[in-house]
């Protein structure tokens, strides 16, 4: 028996990363699937590969007519909407410094982000409420919950996202709708791909991802980056029953990073003392 055995899921976004392992996991898990994005011809590829518990449309969140179209669509095809993974989004220009940041894509990423998730959410919980039961997921991300460097935009974004589920949760309660987020830590997509520049051979792209991995792992408490399906299957337990009296939570799933840094200051005391205490002879 499937984890989502009967369930009717959208998953927006989900014709690659992250959003196509939700979908993935998701059809295994025995729910039907309708995925989302704005680039067709790999959704309905990725459609085709998961076989019949799965379709594609095409709809950009930002636009809201065309989330009502995706809910529609699901409810005619077939036949109900029990969970709505509101995962698209876009990273946007990644400025390392907010004075140089001329906010030329503030209105994109907030639209997609933000607002896309808040379009999801309502459409879907309209349908939710009156079946008094359904379950809302939006992605956040740990650069919501850490404050940091870069992409100033997206972080606001994100925090926008974060806040509007608890609060959502709040409202729907009474109607048997829950809502909850989860953060994913450094998780390899096209979203995150620190290691790729088109002027990178192959070769010299893996050498730079080994680097930048090498900088992840140091100072996250477990040692490697996270896969998408680590994400899909926390995405699997919030949108089934067994997480039925979970309701306004966000949670991580970043490998430790937001627990805290494996460089935190009492370790880096801690080793520097006992070096200092060596090299003197002592203890
Ligand atoms: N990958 C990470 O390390 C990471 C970390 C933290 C949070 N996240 C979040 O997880 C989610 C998935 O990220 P990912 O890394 O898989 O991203 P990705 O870029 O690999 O995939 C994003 C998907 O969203 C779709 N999309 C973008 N704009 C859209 C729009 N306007 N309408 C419909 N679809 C649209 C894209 O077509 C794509 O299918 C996002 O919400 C992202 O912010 C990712």
């Amino acid at each position: 028996m499937g984890q989502l055995d009967g369930k009717v899921a959208i998953v927006t976004g989900g014709t690659m990363g992250i959003g196509a392992a939700i979908a993935e996991v998701f059809a295994e898990e025995g729910a039907r699937v309708v995925i989302a994005s704005r680039n067709a011809e790999q959704g309905e590829a990725l459609a085709t590969t998961l076989g019949s518990a799965v379709r594609y449309l095409r709809a950009d969140v930002a636009k809201r007519e065309e989330v009502q179209a995706l809910v529609d669509f699901t409810l005619t095809e077939f036949g109900g909407l029990d969970a709505m993974i509101n995962n698209a989004a876009i990273t946007g220009a990644f400025h390392n410094r907010f004075l140089d940041d001329d906010l030329a894509d503030f209105d994109q990423v907030v639209n997609v982000n933000l607002a896309g998730v808040m379009h999801g959410s309502q459409i879907a919980a309209r349908h939710m409420a009156k079946q008094r039961s359904g379950a809302i997921v939006n992605l956040s991300s740990i650069a919501a919950a850490v404050p940091g460097y870069a992409l100033l935009t997206y972080r606001a974004a994100k925090a926008g996202v974060e806040n509007f589920s608890r609060s959502l949760a709040i409202d729907l309660g009474e109607y048997g709708v829950r809502v909850n987020a989860i953060e994913p830590g450094h998780i390899p997509t096209r979203n995150s791909a620190f290691g790729e520049h088109p002027a990178l051979t192959a070769e010299q792209s893996a050498e730079l991802t080994g680097i930048v991995d090498e900088i992840y792992n140091a100072d996250q408490p477990l040692k490697r980056r996270g896969s998408p399906r680590d994400v899909a299957y926390t995405a699997a337990f919030l949108a089934s029953d067994r997480a039925a009296y979970v309701t306004g939570q966000v949670i991580a799933v970043d490998g430790g990073v937001t627990a805290g840094s494996a460089f935190n200051q009492n370790r880096l005391l801690t080793e520097a003392r006992a070096r200092y205490l060596k090299d003197l002879g002592i203890g």
